[in-house]
């Protein structure tokens, strides 16, 4: 052997040991969607952390992670079996929402001088894709290295939208970091917006509601919105309750005399990351001092939906049993902004054929004293 196919055949093995899988995964029944197709649930775990992603919706169902003394507790909103997923459409618990993340005006857009109309199913907008989203699709799915890809093929015309759209959501652990990879692609040119709907709680979900906790949000802009939470433009967030670039406490402010608030009933609002896409950046940070747990957000993504769950109401009785109430859960949805396709000062939504969008996102968990 030449010493050139030496070290070519020890590089080969040197790659593949650092793509060996750390993760273990496994597979098993979750029940069954409302029209009976069978939904699957897979267990991701690496060391003590455990993502459980079911087929129906993407969704994530559970995800276990310590707290500073080392005890595990689920951080994530949701429910024990499917009944409790089929009776709630209005959540998006864990779901990946699509094919438009977040409003549409009055579900109207305009693409190569075409108008298109898609469901309306909030205030008169459309909201996260419209009344048959991706929340409510059986996805398909795969076993990666260190997690589980899954996959939806939505049909031209689904939901009003142009071109068959081909999404991949790609769950994978490394360590206590839950990443997920986004590929979209369209047979025509179309719009999209894919992102993860969680609400977490790092006090354990069930455990009270979230206005301890700490954020930060690096961004020095934030989209204001009308009385239908649809953006109006771009604002500073200079002297505003919309300023976490120092950690604040969510609760200091949410209820302030601010008619952005007011409008939202506390914080749902998209703050601007950056207006080009593609470069990793941290979105946002958590810190819960019950819990010591820290959950930090990075993506390429442009935009962050920052909401509080302010339309939670003690409704909807989660895993343990236990009501989800008012502000018990906050996401933080990255994406691109709410609207996009009606506002062309904002970073494009455009799919065109041959060019295939890629995201990825990190939730990465870690403690404090
Ligand atoms: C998004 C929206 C909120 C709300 C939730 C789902 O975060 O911005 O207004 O509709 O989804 O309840």
């Amino acid at each position: 052997m030449t010493w050139a196919r030496v070290i070519l055949l020890s590089m080969t093995i040197a790659s593949a040991a650092a793509t060996t899988a750390l993760a273990s995964v496994t597979k098993a029944p979750f029940g069954a969607s409302a029209d009976g197709t069978p939904v699957e649930i897979y267990t991701i775990t690496s060391g003590k952390v455990e993502a459980r992603i079911m087929t129906f919706g993407a969704r994530i169902v559970s995800l276990h992670v310590p707290d500073r003394d080392g005890k595990v507790g689920d951080v994530v909103l949701g429910y024990k079996d499917m009944a409790g997923y089929l009776a709630d459409p209005k959540t998006y618990f864990g779901a990946i929402v699509g094919r438009y993340g977040n409003r549409i005006a009055k579900g109207k857009f305009t693409l190569d001088d075409k108008e298109y109309t898609i469901p309306v199913n909030n205030n008169g907008q459309s909201l996260h894709g419209g009344t048959s989203g991706f929340d409510q699709k059986v996805w398909t799915a795969k076993e990666v290295a260190d997690g589980v890809e899954m996959t939806l093929v939505s049909n031209d015309g689904d939901m009003g939208y142009p071109g068959t759209l081909t999404v991949h959501t790609k769950y994978t652990l490394h360590g206590s970091a839950l990443r997920i990879d986004y590929t979209v692609s369209s047979d025509k040119n179309t719009v999209a917006n894919i992102t993860n709907h969680s609400y977490f709680n790092l006090s354990g979900e069930g455990h009270g509601d979230i206005l301890h906790d700490v954020v930060t949000i690096p961004a020095n802009r934030y989209t204001p919105v009308d009385a239908v939470l649809i953006p109006t433009g771009i604002a500073s967030v200079e002297g505003t309750p919309f300023d976490f670039r120092k950690p604040t406490a969510i609760g200091t402010r949410i209820d302030a005399a601010n008619d952005q608030l007011k409008i939202a009933g506390g914080y749902d609002h998209n703050w601007v990351l950056s207006t080009s896409v593609g470069t990793m950046k941290e979105a946002a940070k958590v810190v819960d001092p019950q819990s010591g747990r820290v959950l930090t957000v990075s993506t390429t993504e442009p935009g962050v939906q920052f909401y509080t769950g302010n339309f939670l109401d003690g409704s909807t009785h989660g895993k343990t049993g236990v009501a989800y109430e008012k502000r018990t859960g906050f996401c933080l949805e990255t994406q691109h902004f709410p609207d996009s396709p009606n506002h062309p000062d904002f970073p494009t939504t455009e799919i065109k054929p041959g060019h295939p969008y890629h995201s990825t996102t990190l939730f990465t968990f870690s403690t404090e004293k």
